[in-house]
């Protein structure tokens, strides 16, 4: 199947039956598979790995609360530092794209954030990734310079800063 077309019959799953909840091992095998329809640079199962290891790090999935296929929707990925934070992965499953979801992932993460203390936010993004490049900037998020040869040390990558 592309995984880029949506089922037969698929409906958007509302919101009162989302949950956002700490990633878990066991959530590996479906965030891989998102992520490698996702990036033309995926991160690999250890990537992820380490990150759920990492003292800085948070991971979460979005998830149906009840379950049922595909169990994970969409994950975020950060580190935070003091007060900043750096967002490293975000990715909603194809199937499920342009239905708010990411809005939802961006929303909850500077919720989380805020009361954490941190005061500013950084990304990295493809230039050429219109979808994350619009989600950013609802989220005021601006373009504050650019990363040389950031991705695989061949595709330079924007960066964007957000200050509350
Ligand atoms: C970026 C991504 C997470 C957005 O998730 P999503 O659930 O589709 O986003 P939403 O439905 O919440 O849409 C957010 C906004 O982006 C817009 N948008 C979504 N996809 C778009 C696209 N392909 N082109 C232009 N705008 C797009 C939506 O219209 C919406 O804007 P609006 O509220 O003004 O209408 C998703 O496209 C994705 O997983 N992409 C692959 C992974 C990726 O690129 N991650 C970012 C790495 S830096």
């Amino acid at each position: 199947m592309n995984p880029f077309t949506a089922p037969v019959g698929f409906k958007k799953i509302g919101w009162e039956k989302i949950d956002i909840q700490r990633m878990e091992i066991r959530d590996l095998e479906d965030v891989l598979s998102i992520e490698t329809t996702s990036s033309p640079t995926p991160w690999s199962l250890n990537m992820f790995a380490h990150e759920l290891q990492h003292p800085n790090a948070f991971c979460f999935v979005m998830k149906p609360a009840k379950g049922g296929p595909p169990l994970v929707i969409g994950f975020i990925c950060f580190r935070n530092v003091i007060e900043e934070s750096e967002l490293l992965n975000i990715a909603v499953h194809p199937h499920h794209r342009r239905l708010g979801y990411g809005k939802k992932l961006m929303e909850f993460y500077i919720d989380f954030c805020r009361p954490l203390g941190i005061k500013t936010f950084y990304l990295e993004v493809n230039p050429s990734n219109q979808a994350a490049i619009h989600l950013y900037q609802i989220f005021d998020f601006k373009c504050v310079g650019r990363r040389e040869k950031f991705y695989q040390g061949r595709f330079d990558a924007l960066l964007f800063r957000k200050n509350i």
